[in-house]
């Protein structure tokens, strides 16, 4: 249909051309062809009447003009001759054959033949009048009369008419298909060309697509950048890059992705119903994965899949496991997926946190896999595939798979929903390939990956690291120059996305808390405060942070009595025995650097070890004067980026551990390695001693890349590149069909 449009566009200019030729042709052409008969006849006249004029003298002039009948009869055997008059020297007729009209006289004949074109119509016919003289003996002159009959001349014009518009039709009708058949050449060589520029350029092109063909690398290059102008152009139209908002997210999956289904599958739910005293409680867990989801949800309205894991879960969600979510305005649906205590025990605290957990974050504690384990993993992995799969609308949604509860998923969805764009992301670090190796499993958890279209990382290093490890432990080939792995002709783009935190922060549905009391309960004497939060995880380095607090305290003794440390530790993997163990460690370190640096009135260490909601967090964080962030290894870390949304007083110092992923972000905060105790107590120093000019600049430098780079740029970005991958396969499949066809 295109083509034919395409095609109009050329046949209508080349149609209206030659009608409009036509029209303007057939008058002046009819009057030249007269022109000619005229002049023909005109000489045919002259040539009669010479030849007749000795005869017409004799007669005339003897007065017996009758004697010349017989000739005039003879002369009119010429077929076009139709009659002859004679006109004396007087004017007056002598002399008429029998078809001359009668009411034509010498005068008026005169007149006629003087006129263009000199045409007589009667009720017998048009005929063409000429007059010629014939010179008499007495000097006078007598005058013939000749009448040509021209209908021979209108049916040659009309005959030659009708070869004209032959002519015009079959000219129309050769151009057209002259037009139509180089349209469709070219049109086919255009495809080509298109299609070879477009498939070079298509990172997840399968090793099957045939080869391009060859087109000059000039006319690539420039198919090439104007499909970069374009597409620039339709980034800048979508606003800079600098202010990712939920509203601009919104209207990406609108425009790019045409509003299209958005699945979110994670083992951690965004809202956790509890029983607490014969009440409903709910609360928002301590996990970076919602933090940075809940808003990109609330802007996708789609449907999150998650574990069920509070005790009043149930009772809160209807017969399908669902409930609008956040109550009081529903933007999106939460779909809970129930499991049994021996599937949580053997997927959530065996594999995935006794097993992937440690493997992949360097904190030193030996990761423990067990078969049993490995088969709930799978079937649990295979129960959150299939509510993904019973939950789509369409064949061709966005699914977001988040962290490394989830491995299996993308391969499991990708064989039910081949058109699927699966974005995948690992919330958590991705060791070296020898120690991914150790996991008895890695080729079944790469294959599940690589059932993505996209798989996220943290950070580049990241990245790079699961790139490495698919070379060492599978057979698949990998486009380093796309960062694309292509396994089973699937290919999958590896890519780091730092995550974030929504800027400007959600509201908290919650009265907020004036910092001021926490000054009050926790530092009366106007101390110095440091916080802590974290969840009560061993690689949150906790240990490290107090061995740290109790160094500086014993070399610098001035501040005793000056400084506090408020840890929050949420409660975390509770049924897990080394989680126990540390937290007992923990209490117990707690309660020895209070022990020792403590006094009446003074408590340096305040372990909060409970839930904390977000408008105590808040609290806590406009608070303090020092946020400390000692991870041994973590994916991102969001509560240093959430304590830079926190204070828009431009007031605090960070300290951010340099195992962070957040650290590649902020090079503005305090680096710290948590390995290293006197680096940590000289850097908490450093902090407290910190001009507030400086904490100032640092502080206005980190909120400007936390506010830049937010969670809504995150999630743009992955959904970018997704809808350009799913442009790019439509093109592809539009292109192959059209080639079939
Ligand atoms: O922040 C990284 C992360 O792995 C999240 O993805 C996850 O929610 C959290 O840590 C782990 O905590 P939990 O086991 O309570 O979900």
């Amino acid at each position: 249909m295109k083509l034919f449009r395409f095609q109009l566009r050329f046949l209508l200019p080349v149609v209206i051309t030659l009608t409009v030729a036509s029209l303007l042709a057939f008058p002046a052409m009819e009057a030249l062809t007269q022109r000619w008969f005229s002049r023909d006849l005109n000489l045919r006249g002259s040539l009669l009447a010479s030849a007749m004029s000795e005869s017409i003298n004799k007669a005339v002039s003897a007065e017996h003009a009758d004697r010349l009948r017989p000739l005039f009869e003879r002369t009119l055997k010429d077929e076009r001759l139709a009659a002859l008059g004679l006109c004396g020297p007087d004017g007056t007729l002598l002399l008429t054959t029998p078809e001359y009209p009668v009411e034509l006289s010498c005068s008026q004949a005169n007149a006629l033949a003087g006129v263009t074109p000199p045409r007589l119509v009667t009720e017998t016919g048009s005929f063409h009048v000429a007059t010629h003289q014939i010179p008499l003996d007495s000097g006078l002159n007598a005058e013939i009369i000749l009448l040509h009959d021209l209908s021979f001349i209108e049916r040659r014009t009309l005959l030659s008419r009708q070869y004209f518009v032959i002519f015009v039709v079959s000219l129309g009708l050769i151009i057209a298909l002259t037009v139509v058949v180089s349209a469709q050449l070219s049109w086919n060589t255009w495809m080509k060309g298109i299609r070879g520029v477009l498939l070079r350029q298509d990172v997840v092109r399968t090793p099957k697509t045939p080869a391009p063909p060859e087109i000059p690398a000039d006319f690539a290059a420039d198919i090439r950048a104007q499909l970069r102008d374009l597409e620039d152009e339709y980034r800048r139209k979508q606003g800079g890059d600098e202010y990712w908002t939920a509203a601009r997210l919104r209207s990406l999956l609108r425009t790019q992705l045409r509003g299209d289904q958005v699945i979110v599958v994670s083992n951690r739910e965004p809202c956790i119903h509890d029983w607490v005293d014969g009440n409903i409680v709910a609360h928002s867990p301590a996990s970076g994965l919602v933090t940075a989801i809940e808003p990109v949800m609330r802007a996708c309205s789609g449907t999150w899949i998650a574990h069920g894991s509070g005790s009043a879960d149930a009772v809160t969600a209807d017969g399908y496991g669902r409930l609008a979510l956040p109550p009081d305005s529903p933007e999106y649906t939460l779909r809970r997926l129930w499991l049994s205590k021996e599937e949580e025990a053997g997927y959530y605290d065996g594999f995935s946190n006794s097993g992937l957990w440690p493997l992949c974050h360097l904190a030193h504690t030996q990761p423990v896999f067990r078969e049993t384990d490995w088969q709930l993993y799978r079937s649990v992995n295979q129960r959150f595939a299939d509510a993904v799969i019973a939950e789509t609308r369409i064949d061709d949604p966005v699914i977001l798979v988040q962290d490394y509860h989830l491995a299996l998923v993308p391969a499991m969805v990708r064989k039910h929903l081949p058109r699927a764009t699966v974005i995948s992301f690992w919330h958590i670090p991705w060791p070296a390939p020898e120690t991914f190796e150790i996991c008895p499993w890695h080729a079944e958890i790469l294959q599940g990956l690589l059932g993505s279209t996209i798989l996220g990382f943290q950070t580049r290093q990241h990245s790079q690291s699961f790139i490495q490890t698919v070379d060492r432990l599978l057979e698949a080939r990998i486009d380093h120059e796309h960062s694309v792995v292509w396994f089973h002709d699937e290919g999958t783009l590896i890519e780091s996305y730092p995550i974030s935190i929504s800027w400007p922060a959600m509201e908290a549905h919650e009265p907020s808390i004036q910092h001021t009391g926490i000054r009050q309960q926790y530092a009366p004497n106007n101390s110095k405060i440091i916080i802590g939060i974290d969840r009560l995880d061993y690689i949150k380095g906790i240990p490290e942070r107090l061995a740290a607090l109790e160094h500086l305290l014993e070399r610098h003794p001035e501040w005793i009595g000056k400084l506090v440390l408020l840890q929050v530790a949420a409660p975390s993997r509770e049924n897990m025995p080394d989680y126990q163990a540390f937290k007992s460690r923990l209490e117990l370190q707690v309660q020895r650097i209070n022990t020792r640096f403590g006094k009446p009135g003074y408590q340096p260490v305040h372990l909060l070890a409970r839930y904390h909601s977000h408008a105590e967090i808040q609290a806590l964080y406009r608070a303090a004067d020092i946020c400390m962030v000692s991870s041994l290894h973590d994916g991102m870390n969001l509560v240093c980026k959430e304590f830079i949304a926190a204070r828009d007083d431009e007031h605090g110092v960070l300290l951010l551990s340099q195992f962070a992923g957040a650290s590649r972000e902020l090079p503005e905060a305090l680096s710290i390695n948590p390995y290293h105790v006197e680096n940590m107590s000289g850097s908490i120093l450093k902090a407290l001693l910190m001009p507030e000019a400086e904490q100032r600049e640092r502080m206005a430098s980190m909120r400007m890349t936390v506010r830049e780079a937010n969670v809504f740029r995150w999630a743009g970005r992955m959904l970018t590149d997704a809808s350009r991958q799913r442009l790019r396969r439509r093109v592809e499949q539009r292109v192959r069909r059209y080639h079939k066809a």
